[in-house]
């Protein structure tokens, strides 16, 4: 169905949302588990990096259009207005350590739209953006936050304590996904521990895999790449032998190459709430029900890239979170509503042990990072 006409939004309702017994408990021991993650780290490197997807490997300068002509299902929010706005795009790799990239690992693309007006959600009022925090699969792997804390305890563990073990499970799960695609199959559980393909980050599509309110409705967004030069690194192979750092260099290449960058940013409207739920993160929304259709555009210019020391200082003067944005696009469901707080508590952890407080980007000219 990609008459965007044809799509009838359930309208948000309060009762669809249902927070698990324990839910602060919850978030307290995920703060306290992403901090212990990032004190070992900060410990090991002297410097404090993002307790989940620490490496970067770009920040690009962007605008994003809104679509003209949106049906009022799809007109919402940030989306009401045909508009343009500047973003910044940083792309990242999952986990604290800055792995070498031959490490495959899920691939992560936070977006943050500036000088956005209207309601804002709590805590976001001093800001003017709206963030979407995204990651290159569409559905986040575990249920709920509880789950994910499972996880994470035992990931935390092995924290800056085997590298090389990393490597070699990343090898393993990639020979094994091989072995699987040989057949015909794509492996989604290979891909969800973390073996993922050696594929160029632009080459993407990124989902924030867990919904939010779009205006009246509730949605979930994707960004897909959609000019030429970027669809055709989709699914290609980087060659990664010897060159730790091959995404941000091929990043950097792509941009300085003179190619337009375009993507799409995508919704997906919740049309029946027991196959699409909010308190589920695990489920795929199904798209024979609500396909994701397009909102706005976003562009990249030929740009020269930082250096490795300018995008560190650049990300110790930024964050990006779900909670940073309009009232309108409230996050929703469990792993959506912990996000707050373990987001506040890591950057705040950040600032205060790197001696640099953040700075939210205000105007287009805040996006110089040089
Ligand atoms: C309970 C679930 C989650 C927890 C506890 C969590 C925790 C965190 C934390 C602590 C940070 C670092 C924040 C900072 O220091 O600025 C972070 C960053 C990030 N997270 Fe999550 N996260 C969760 C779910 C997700 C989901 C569902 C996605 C996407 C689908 C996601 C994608 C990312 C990305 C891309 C970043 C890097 C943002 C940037 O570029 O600064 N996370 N996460």
């Amino acid at each position: 169905m990609s008459d965007p006409t044809l799509v009838h939004p359930l309208r948000y309702q309060r009762e669809f949302e249902k927070p698990e017994d324990g839910e602060a408990e919850t978030t307290a021991a995920l703060i306290d588990t992403l901090h212990g993650v990032a004190a070992t780290m900060a410990e090991s490197t002297g410097h404090a990096r993002r307790s989940v997807h620490a490496k970067n490997h770009g920040l690009l300068r962007c605008t994003l259009e809104v679509l003209p002509g949106l049906p009022p299902q799809l007109a919402q929010g940030l989306f009401a207005q045909v508009r343009s706005y500047p973003v910044l795009m940083r792309l990242s790799t999952a986990p604290a350590e800055e792995l070498p990239d031959n490490v495959s690992l899920p691939r992560g693309l936070a977006l943050k739209v500036i000088g956005v007006e209207g309601e804002r959600l709590p805590g976001s009022e001093a800001h003017t953006s709206q963030d979407f925090v995204m990651v290159d699969g569409p559905s986040f792997g575990r249920p709920d936050a509880r789950h994910f804390l499972k996880d994470l305890k035992r990931a935390a563990a092995t924290t800056d304590k085997s590298p090389a073990g990393k490597q070699f499970l990343s090898l393993l799960l990639r020979g094994a996904e091989r072995v699987v695609e040989a057949v015909g199959a794509e492996s989604g559980t290979l891909i969800a521990l973390g073996g993922h393909r050696q594929s160029h980050p632009l080459g993407e599509s990124y989902f924030t895999q867990v919904p939010l309110l779009y205006g009246l409705f509730m949605a979930k967004v994707m960004l897909a790449p959609v000019s030429p030069a970027l669809q055709a690194l989709t699914g290609s192979a980087l060659d990664m032998k010897g060159k730790p750092d091959a995404m941000r260099e091929a990043v950097e290449q792509f941009f300085t190459s003179g190619e337009p960058a375009e993507w799409e940013l995508r919704v997906q409207l919740c049309t029946d709430i027991d196959r699409m739920p909010l308190e589920d993160a695990s489920a795929v929304w199904a798209e024979d029900e609500s396909q994701f259709l397009p909102v706005a555009r976003i562009h990249a210019a030929w740009q020269s890239g930082l250096s490795p020391d300018a995008l560190l200082a650049a990300d110790d003067r930024l964050a990006f979170s779900p909670w940073h944005g309009l009232a309108a696009h409230r996050p929703l469901g469990s792993v959506m509503r912990v996000r707050k707080a373990v987001y506040e508590a890591s950057r705040q952890f950040r600032a205060s042990r790197n001696g640099c407080p953040l700075h939210e980007p205000q105007h287009a000219d805040d996006l110089d990072l040089r």
